[in-house]
């Protein structure tokens, strides 16, 4: 899938980074998103604990990460079932294909019908585990075939290639290894952790909130019939899952309640130069908090050769440490 911010490319140097600085093995990864941290701290042997804002980050999470082989084998049965169902008229039927009242173009008719019909179905199976592997299958599906431009806050007017492909669950990979997961605002979930963990956070760094824009992944998971407004029919967020990350007068304070409230000893931060709160700003106003390292991201000038001088306009993605 791809999500935005996602630290896919990035893991390893992360991981490099975090590895010279500790040996605890307990990792809270806080902002979690599409879960791509989780599974390779995993990998990796750490026990993780996966939290977001959203609830499909964290069925993600959980069904992504130690899934037992007898469940895996439970689910591929569970996934032909599922593959070949016809289709029935639910919520994606009634409001978000080309047939629903408003029309919204997020997918076929025909998809949505089955999107319908396999979420029906996966709330029957009784084992969570099993439940979460086919319900992050069915994001990835969702993914493949949704009709946007990438982010779900709006669909495109003509349904592109993809769109018009079958909703088809693949068996989707998953890695070995123990996950808690978690749907908190991170400043809630710190004071019911009491244990050493290294906290890693990364949150968003502008003013896009994620609600809006992976709506259609959070009403799969959730199975709750939100009301859909307006053209784009998206879900109460601001009610459910608005980031303080995202607001500029919000958001130092957000970051220094948590450095605040987090019992971890090492708390990581992925951070931008582009982001809502400088760099200078934060280290004068985070006491400990440095720079660990930093990567090129972006270069906005056409010059992109090798041997040029990074400039103020270059942007960079930031590691940055505060050890309390
Ligand atoms: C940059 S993305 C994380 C990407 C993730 N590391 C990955 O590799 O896919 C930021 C995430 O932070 C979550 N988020 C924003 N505010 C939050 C908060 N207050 N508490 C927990 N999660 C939050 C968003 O829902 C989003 O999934």
């Amino acid at each position: 899938m791809d999500y935005i911010g996602s630290k896919t490319k990035l893991n390893k140097w992360i991981f490099d980074n975090i590895q010279k600085i500790t040996a605890t093995k307990t990792i809270l990864d806080g902002c979690a998103g599409s879960g791509a941290v989780s599974r390779y701290a995993a990998s990796l042997g750490y026990d993780v604990m996966a939290s977001d804002l959203m609830k499909f980050s964290s069925v993600i999470a959980n069904g992504s990460i130690g899934v037992s082989d007898i469940q895996l084998e439970e689910a591929k049965k569970h996934i032909v079932k599922l593959n070949a169902l016809k289709g029935i008229k639910g919520f994606f039927y009634n409001n978000f294909c080309d047939k629903s009242t408003p029309a919204r173009m997020y997918f076929t008719a025909e998809n949505a019908m089955r999107i319908d019909h396999v979420r029906q179905e996966i709330e029957k199976i009784t084992d969570a585990k099993v439940k979460d592997y086919l319900l992050f299958c069915g994001i990835e599906a969702l993914s493949r075939v949704s009709n946007t431009a990438g982010v779900q806050a709006a669909y495109l007017k003509k349904f592109k290639a993809r769109a018009l492909e079958r909703f088809t669950l693949r068996e989707e990979n998953v890695v070995k290894g123990n996950i808690r997961s978690y749907t908190y605002n991170i400043l809630d979930l710190l004071p019911v952790l009491n244990k050493d963990y290294i906290l890693y956070l990364d949150p968003p760094y502008n003013q896009r909130q994620y609600g809006p824009n992976y709506h259609l992944y959070e009403t799969f998971v959730r199975n709750d019939s939100p009301v859909a407004n307006g053209t784009t029919g998206i879900r109460n967020w601001k009610a459910e899952c608005k980031s303080s990350f995202c607001v500029k007068k919000e958001c130092l304070n957000f970051f220094k309640e948590i450095v605040k409230e987090t019992t971890a000893k090492y708390i990581f931060i992925s951070y931008n130069s582009d982001g809502l709160i400088s760099l200078d700003e934060l280290q004068k106003e985070i006491p400990g908090l440095k720079l660990l390292d930093k990567m090129l991201y972006r270069r906005y000038k056409a010059d992109t050769s090798d041997k040029r001088k990074y400039d103020e306009s270059d942007l960079f993605e930031y590691l940055l440490l505060v050890e309390k």
